[in-house]
């Protein structure tokens, strides 16, 4: 399902992220733009106008002078005759003024204070007139902007912006300006820039997308490579690795914490194996005696004694198989976590000495020394049950793997906090890399299976550990011997 995959997602949300902002983008872009475009064109007009108003007064001015000085030695004052004047004045300056680059595509108009034209450039475009309410606020003597249409009836109708200003004299507006210009140049670069966004939106939108599902897709290559090989992996080849690619990211994360769960598995399912192995073997051998024994016995009659003899090996046979037995289901029990520990204040000392005293038979037979010095009063909360079998399954194991006349040194000592157990003998030791298995269910350190065991008396042990919220730790140096440091809480 490709609108279902990861690769889809990302690429629907690179795109929806980037139309998002290119919309805010291209709104806030489209704004600034005309903003500064009008603001540019207003005051371009508002210093064209003003520019105008002084010179045209200038001019005017020196041109009533040179007028009066004519009239003067015609001992004649024309008085009345300046409006018109002023027309014909305003009108050549305009016209001397057409080809000014600085006046060049601008409108320039001069009314006077009734509103009537009086001069004009020639480029009107239509426009003829200056609106009542600007010609309102310019006699006020106020400045003004406007738009206006251009009047042309045949022409497509077209937008001005205009500005207006009075000149003027003793408190008196003597003639208004207007410079106007087409707002033409300013909608059509709007519209371009318009029609780039409008066409460019689309183009970057689709190529994100598709360059999202691309990286996307390189991204996750590793990962479908990895659902591949998963894909193929079975109880049978556990031994199959994911490849890890060497990139120092979550996919790498991702493919050594797969192998180690691999690994871990393989290794779970190794010591089931192994556990069967085992177990037909355990049970096998006492049982193949069993036979062997009853049928030598059955061939003919036997004494009393005899019978009891044979009787007597069997049991230990028998006996055998119990505790195997035993011990299965005991850890099985541990694994459902069905045992909850029966607490109860207990004294460890007594506890320890009363299972040293159990093991020193069989420790006496191998000629094992075990000695003690054990603190009084170490009392901690438990299951004397699950406890005496966590020292029984250890010390066990002492005896079991110290040669002839080896020694077993048994302390107990408490702090503040905890109680601290310390086995240590003088045994055969363990390999340094095996250290660390030996706690696993069905571990045997390689070499020791002609002993006898199943390699489930440490799992129990810390399993109980673990339930009394206490700690095991070994030390232990191949050929020299090994020491179990067990903590209990006290309290
Ligand atoms: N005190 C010890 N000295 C040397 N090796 C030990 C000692 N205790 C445990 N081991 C090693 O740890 C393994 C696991 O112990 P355990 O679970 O009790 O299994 P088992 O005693 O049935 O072999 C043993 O097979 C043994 O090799
Ligand atoms: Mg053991």
């Amino acid at each position: 399902m490709f609108y279902k995959s990861i690769r889809f997602k990302i690429s629907i949300v690179y795109m929806a992220i980037l139309a998002l902002t290119l919309s805010a983008f291209s709104v806030v872009l489209y704004h600034q733009v005309s903003k500064s475009l009008y603001e540019n064109m207003d005051t371009l007009l508002r210093s064209r106008a003003e520019g105008i108003v002084s010179a045209m007064s200038t001019y005017w001015v020196t041109e009533r002078l040179g007028t009066m000085r004519y009239y003067d030695t015609g001992d004649q004052v024309m008085a009345g005759n300046d409006q018109l004047n002023f027309a014909t004045v305003a009108q050549r300056w305009v016209e001397a003024r057409s080809k000014d680059p600085k006046l060049l595509n601008l409108i320039v108009q001069i009314f006077d204070a009734t509103g009537e034209i009086v001069a004009s450039s020639k480029n009107t475009q239509g426009i003829t007139s200056v609106s009542e309410q600007t010609l309102f606020a310019a006699l006020q003597g106020r400045s003004t902007f406007d738009t206006l249409t251009s009047s042309y009836p045949t022409k497509k109708v077209q937008l001005f912006r205009v500005f207006i200003t009075p000149a003027v004299q003793n408190d008196r507006v003597e003639y208004i300006v207007q410079v106007g210009t087409p707002i033409d140049s300013i909608t059509n670069a709007l519209n371009s820039l318009k029609l780039t966004l409008f066409i460019l939106f689309p183009i970057t939108v689709l190529i994100t997308g598709v360059m999202g599902a691309f990286l996307a897709k390189m991204t996750l290559q590793p990962v479908n490579n990895m659902i591949r090989t998963i894909h193929d992996i079975t109880v049978e080849n556990m031994k199959m690795k994911l490849n890890i690619p060497n990139t120092k990211d979550e996919i790498q994360k991702l493919a050594e914490t797969f192998n180690d769960m691999l690994a871990r598995l393989e290794y779970a399912f190794t010591s089931q194996r192994h556990l069967f192995e085992d177990l037909s073997h355990e049970l096998k051998t006492p049982l193949t005696i069993l036979k062997g024994e009853f049928e030598v016995v059955l061939k003919k009659m036997r004494s009393a004694e005899e019978y009891e003899a044979i009787l007597r090996s069997s049991l230990e046979e028998i006996d055998k198989m119990t505790r195997l037995v035993e011990n299965l289901l005991m850890l099985a029990s541990f694994e459902s976590k069905r045992i909850m520990p029966e607490r109860k204040m207990l004294d460890l000392s007594l506890l320890i000495e009363s299972v040293t005293t159990n093991m020193k038979k069989v420790a006496e037979r191998k000629n094992v020394r075990i000695s003690l010095e054990v603190k009084k009063y170490v009392e901690v909360i438990g299951d004397e049950k699950e406890l005496r079998q966590l020292f029984l399954n250890i010390l066990d194991n002492a005896v079991k793997y110290t040669g002839e006349g080896g020694r077993i040194n048994i302390s107990v000592e408490k702090d503040n906090n905890n109680a601290t157990i310390v086995i240590k003998d003088s045994g055969v030791g363990i390999p340094q890399d095996e250290i660390e298995h030996i706690f696993d269910r069905f571990y045997r350190v390689h070499g020791t299976r002609k002993s006898y065991g199943f390699g489930l008396g440490l799992s129990i042990v810390k399993a109980i550990v673990d339930a009394h919220n206490g700690s095991i730790k070994v030390t232990s140096s191949h050929g020299t011997g090994t020491s179990f440091v067990i903590t209990l809480p006290l309290h």
